[in-house]
């Protein structure tokens, strides 16, 4: 094991990763660093992101669907509007100049609801990268669609059959395949977690997103809003809204958890409402489900992309010091604030991004008619049509049936 101190969010971070990667994460600290503060690289991420992504994403007030959070007002930052459809592809755009400043030819990604494994296949096609995506059986059978599209996009899709076949399987099989080609292979790490630099490095390429929505508030709205309310899988596109708010300490930052069918069930994604303690996963220290003897507990949510053990380390620091809240949606709240979205915006929300809504819905009433709420829309629908459409029996042959 490496050095394990660095990188760290208060006792959080840290890189527990085997010696054959330890090279790479350095080689991949030192580009990023560099790139970072290089006006060559920092112009092109910005031009793809201007007319590749379609950033700046704009922001949407809806008022109809805040008559159901308390009447206060609410505005979503519109990430699902974003080519690929959802937040994860400023972090691929991102990681993907960085593998080929770094030389290398191949690209690999652990995906959940597909989203990410979608953005990775994009990029790689877009920068001429072969491309692997590792992904639990499980979660191929319930984001089918995103399954044909990487397929269609030139990428391999790898079904994982281990352990719950979601996603904590699949990050374990990419880290597996990463020790074996890490010469020629970068991979891209699709949410704030992992060893060192990845959870600094992911957050800085989503910064964009509270960066754009904090002057779309000023500009737009009028005022800084009460609260922000973001999905909380690994937590990416929590922190790239949250961080450019963290130093108004006016501002409330929301984390919603995959409640699945409630915290006392056991069946749930919630690390943060005392059921995970700190341990180590997939290269950090962290808040992780886990039982007595450190082994890691088998999640469940509805959203595939909320169905994680673990959940990035500055989230945990974040909690500890007590800047953040985290509050776990429960599939059945999560679904009812997807079907209020469509019905009274129309707008499909992705499921994930549903768990914020459903947190907006909840802050909403706290804060009553004088409140405002920014909620970031991470992803669209179009992806959770056939979950959604099962959910609330809508397919022709249920219909019949029913
Ligand atoms: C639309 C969408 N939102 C949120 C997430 C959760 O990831 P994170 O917590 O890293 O934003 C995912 C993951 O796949 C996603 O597809």
């Amino acid at each position: 094991m490496s050095d394990n101190r660095i990188g760290r969010f208060g006792d959080y971070g840290g890189r527990y990763v085997p010696e054959a990667l330890v090279a790479a994460l350095e080689e991949l600290d030192e580009q990023r660093s560099k790139a970072m503060h290089d006006p060559g690289f920092l112009g092109e991420l910005a031009q793809l992101h201007r007319s590749y992504t379609g950033r700046p994403s704009i922001i949407t007030e809806v008022p109809r669907f805040a008559e159901h959070c308390g009447g206060a007002r609410v505005v979503l930052k519109r990430e699902d509007l974003n080519h690929t459809g959802s937040h994860k592809i400023n972090n691929v755009l991102g990681q993907a100049l960085l593998t080929k400043r770094m030389g290398k030819r191949r690209v690999i990604a652990e995906t959940g609801a597909g989203q990410h494994g979608v953005a990775t296949a994009t990029a790689a096609a877009l920068l001429g990268l072969e491309c692997v995506v590792y992904m639990g059986r499980v979660d191929t059978e319930r984001q089918a669609l995103n399954v044909a599209r990487m397929r269609l996009l030139g990428a391999e899709v790898v079904p994982v059959d281990h352990g719950s076949r979601t996603l904590k399987d699949a990050v374990n099989e990419a880290f597996r395949d990463w020790v074996t080609h890490v010469d020629h292979t970068h991979y891209v790490l699709g949410t704030v977690t992992g060893p060192y630099p990845f959870p600094e490095m992911v957050r800085d390429f989503h910064r964009i997103i509270g960066v754009e929505a904090r002057q779309q508030m000023l500009d737009e709205i009028g005022r800084l809003p009460d609260a922000v309310c973001a999905c909380v899988g690994g937590g990416s596109n929590a922190m790239g809204i949250f961080h450019r708010f963290i130093d108004d300490p006016d501002v409330r930052l929301i984390g919603l958890e995959g409640g699945g069918e409630g915290v006392d069930s056991g069946r749930h994604a919630s690390r943060f409402s005392g059921q995970a303690t700190p341990g180590v996963l997939h290269g950090a220290f962290t808040y992780v489900l886990q039982d007595d003897d450190g082994q890691t507990i088998e999640s469940h949510s509805v959203s595939a992309g909320l169905d994680y053990p673990s959940v990035g380390p500055e989230h945990a620091y974040l909690k500890d010091i007590g800047r953040a809240e985290y509050h776990p949606v429960t599939d059945d709240e999560a679904m009812e604030a997807f079907r209020l979205l469509a019905q009274t915006e129309g707008i499909l929300p992705a499921i994930e991004s549903s768990h914020a809504l459903a947190g907006a819905m909840k802050v909403g009433r706290e804060l009553g008619p004088d409140g405002l709420v920014l909620v970031n829309l991470s992803g669209r629908g179009d992806k959770d049509v056939d979950s959604a459409a099962r959910w609330f029996g809508l397919l022709p042959d249920e219909e019949e049936q029913s």
